[in-house]
Order: structure tokens, then C-alpha cells, then sequence
């Protein structure tokens, strides 16, 4: 006999407070990174909700990570831009760190486009460039399906209609677009030389402390996943010169406009093509162990 699966509770009140608060329900979830989010004023008929607003909704205290959510109209599709996000090394669970996938998935968005700034191992890209993500690496020590008998196949989680889309959009619009795998490590601090020379032989091309237990959860839960990264600096010990959290908000400044315009092309080419849903038929059904 099969069971229903059961209800997050926290997450389905949030996104019933969104569904009385957005001026339409949202397709497309986009989580923008650090610097990424002016993406969010482009947004037409917007309606702006501060995270604390929304009940359950976990805040970000870090500098560059606003944290609001707009709903409205870009490019032709209903979407909910969340500027902002809170990660592991400010010491919230994954639970919670993934709780707006889990309110995106609820509020019925059938894909996520994840942003990050990421630090750069592969010496074909440079400070400025974007990196679309081909898969990951997750170093964090955390899993968001912990908990659970929840056996996710990864194969495809950044799915591979979407990054063909985003290589071909890019190409366009003359964007130098690479594809990468992001190694995922929990910080705060950077890494050293020494990991990122491992994380380099493990086949890492980009470096963050984010995206994955999003991914993770984005994709357990139905929802497609294209995963855009911005280098804001090449990787500890490539360059000699020292990291500082001022460098990635200042490059990563630098090359929204081109990651802006590229993330405008994808959504127009899937509102053009009409796909009748863009809806990733997860194998494995919607699957809330959290609160029950
Ligand atoms: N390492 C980890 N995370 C980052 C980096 C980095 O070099 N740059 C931006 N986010």
C-alpha cells in the first residue's frame, strides 16, 4: 500500500501567505546570489515581500544577500525572484537553508534558476565570466535529504535541456559561457591553496558555499534546476594575491549586467517556446520529511 506523501507544514502556510500575496503564481524560482540580485527590479508589475514577512521564512545577515522576495512578470513569465539567501556557515541547519526550495515547490514553481558567486579554479575563465554548472562535488559535510530514506538520483540535476538552452543563449548574445562543476564547501573561511589544488584533482572547476543543498532539494522535489555561477576571483594560491569578501561583491558588480541580459534571454526562449510544462518528472515522488 502507498502512502501520500506527507505535508511540510512551515513550508505550505509560507507559500499560502505568497499565494495571497503575489499578483500571480509563479513558474520560475530564481535565487540570486551575492551582487546578482538587481536582476529582481527588472521584474514587471512587481510585488516585494521582505523575508521576515513571510512565516517561517529564514533571514540572511550577511552584506550583498538582501533578503526579498518579488513576484511578478519578467520576460513573459510569472516568476519569484528571491534576492538573498542564508547558508551552512552561518550556522543554520540544512533544513533551513532550503526552506524556500521547499516553499517555491509548494507554491507549484517547476524550475529554480540557482545563481552564486563562485571562485575559479579552471584557468580557462576569469573574474567576471559565468560559469553554467554541469554538476557538483558537495564537500559540505551536509545533506538536506538527511533524515530520510531518500535515495534522489543526482544524474541529471542540473538539467541538461536547460544548460543546452543557456550555452545556446549565450552564444547569441556573444556571452563567453562555461561549464563547470561546482565543489561545494561549507566555510566561511576560503579555501587554501593546498584544498583547492585537491579540489582541482578531484575535477572541480568552481568553488562556493552554496547552491548545492538547494540543488539538492529543488531537484528531490520536481522542480528542474539550471545552476549560474559568476567568477568573482580565481581560487586561493592561483594568483598569489589574497581573498576578501570586498573582491567577489566588487567583480561580481562588474559582470551582472552580461549575467543579467543571459538569465533575460533563457526566460524569453522558454516563454517563446510555450513548453506546455516545464515541469521535471522527478523519479522519486514529493517528499517532505520535515515537520510532520
Ligand atoms: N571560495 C568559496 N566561495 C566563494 C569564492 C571562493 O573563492 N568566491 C566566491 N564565493
Amino acid at each position: 500500500m502507498t502512502h501520500p506523501p506527507p505535508v511540510d507544514y512551515k513550508a505550505q502556510s509560507a507559500a499560502d501567505f505568497l499565494k495571497d500575496t503575489l499578483p500571480c503564481q509563479p513558474r520560475i524560482g530564481m535565487i540570486l546570489g551575492s551582487g546578482l540580485g538587481a536582476l529582481s527590479a527588472e521584474i514587471q508589475a512587481p510585488v516585494a515581500v521582505p523575508y521576515g514577512d513571510i512565516p517561517h521564512f529564514p533571514v540572511s545577515s550577511v552584506p550583498g544577500h538582501r533578503g526579498t522576495l518579488v513576484g511578478g512578470d519578467l520576460c513573459g513569465l510569472p516568476v519569484a525572484a528571491l534576492s538573498g539567501r542564508v547558508h551552512l556557515y552561518e550556522g543554520h541547519t540544512p533544513e533551513v537553508v532550503t526552506f524556500p526550495m521547499r516553499v517555491l515547490a509548494a507554491l507549484g514553481v517547476e524550475m529554480v534558476i540557482i545563481t552564486a558567486a563562485v571562485g575559479c579554479l579552471n584557468t580557462d575563465h576569469a573574474p567576471g565570466d559565468i560559469v553554467v554548472l554541469s554538476d557538483h562535488i558537495n564537500l559540505m559535510g551536509a545533506n538536506p535529504l538527511t533524515g530520510g530514506a531518500n535515495f534522489v538520483d543526482l544524474t541529471t540535476l542540473y538539467n541538461p535541456e536547460l544548460r543546452k538552452t543557456a550555452v545556446a543563449v549565450a552564444a547569441g548574445q556573444g556571452i563567453h559561457l562555461g561549464e563547470g562543476v561546482y565543489a561545494a564547501m561549507q566555510g566561511p573561511c576560503y579555501e587554501t591553496p593546498a584544498e583547492i589544488r585537491a579540489l582541482k584533482a578531484l575535477g572541480a572547476d568552481v568553488v562556493g558555499m552554496s547552491t548545492v543543498p538547494e540543488a539538492i532539494m529543488a531537484h528531490s522535489l520536481g522542480m528542474r534546476v539550471l545552476g549560474l555561477t559568476m567568477v568573482t576571483n580565481m581560487a586561493a594560491g592561483l594568483t598569489g594575491a589574497p581573498l576578501s569578501h570586498e573582491e567577489v561583491m566588487i567583480a561580481s558588480d562588474e559582470g551582472a549586467q552580461r549575467f543579467q541580459a543571459l538569465v533575460r534571454g533563457i526566460l524569453a526562449v522558454l516563454a517563446e517556446s510555450r513548453t506546455p510544462c516545464l515541469l521535471y518528472t522527478s523519479p522519486s515522488p514529493r517528499d517532505y520529511k520535515y515537520d510532520l
